[in-house]
């Protein structure tokens, strides 16, 4: 994966596979600190203690098609290859918080790619599971919550109708374009 967006969409399904009903990822630049920070957020089943402190290294996984699990140990690299680090927080039961900081400006900072078409990807993909994205650019930031877009349609008019959607694409794309900066 060569953009931090797709690591996003990666970690991302990791939520959606847990059962996640909300998915929270809020990115964070900020010159002034040089860092790049990534929240994904979900209330999905969790993992035991013992199990979350070993997920960083490849041969932790669930799955069963193939024995080794890369999403995390990747993206952790991608974090600690800019002096950066990752945490991971997780209940069983509750919920799962990764945590990524990233050197803003450090030359092995993979870029981070199409943030507005990844979000656009899992909500239009997804319909039945809400997302909150937040994104931060300095002292701007850009707020985009399904759960309110939910609200205002009512329940007949589902996320991924075609108008609703091209709608949803053309926000995410105009709010992360509109920080300042840009991303
Ligand atoms: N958000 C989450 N909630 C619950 N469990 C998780 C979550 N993210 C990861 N896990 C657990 O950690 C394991 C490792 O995740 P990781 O993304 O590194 O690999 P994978 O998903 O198993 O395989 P890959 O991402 O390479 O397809 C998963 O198999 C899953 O058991
Ligand atoms: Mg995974």
């Amino acid at each position: 994966m060569k953009e931090l967006s797709l690591h996003i969409l990666d970690l991302a399904q990791n939520s959606i596979v847990a059962g996640a009903k909300l998915i929270e990822i809020e990115v964070a630049e900020s010159k002034k600190n040089d860092s790049l920070t990534i929240l994904i957020r979900d209330d999905g089943k969790g993992m035991a203690a013992d199990f979350a402190k070993t997920v960083t290294s490849p041969f932790s996984t669930t799955r069963t098609t193939r024995k080794v699990g890369l999403g995390i140990p990747l993206f952790e690299e991608r974090a600690e290859m800019t002096g950066g680090r990752l945490s991971i927080r997780s209940e069983p039961g509750k919920g799962t918080e990764l945590f990524a900081e990233f050197g803003l400006s450090h030359v092995d900072r993979v870029p981070m790619g199409d943030l507005a078409g990844t979000a656009f990807l899992l909500m239009n993909s997804n319909p039945q599971l809400d997302f909150r994205l937040l994104v931060r650019v300095d002292e701007d930031e850009f707020m985009f919550d399904t759960r309110q877009i939910r609200e205002a349609l009512g329940a007949e008019i589902p996320l991924n109708s075609p108008e609703v959607a091209a709608w949803m694409m053309e926000s995410l794309k105009e709010g992360i374009e509109s920080l300042h900066g840009g991303m």
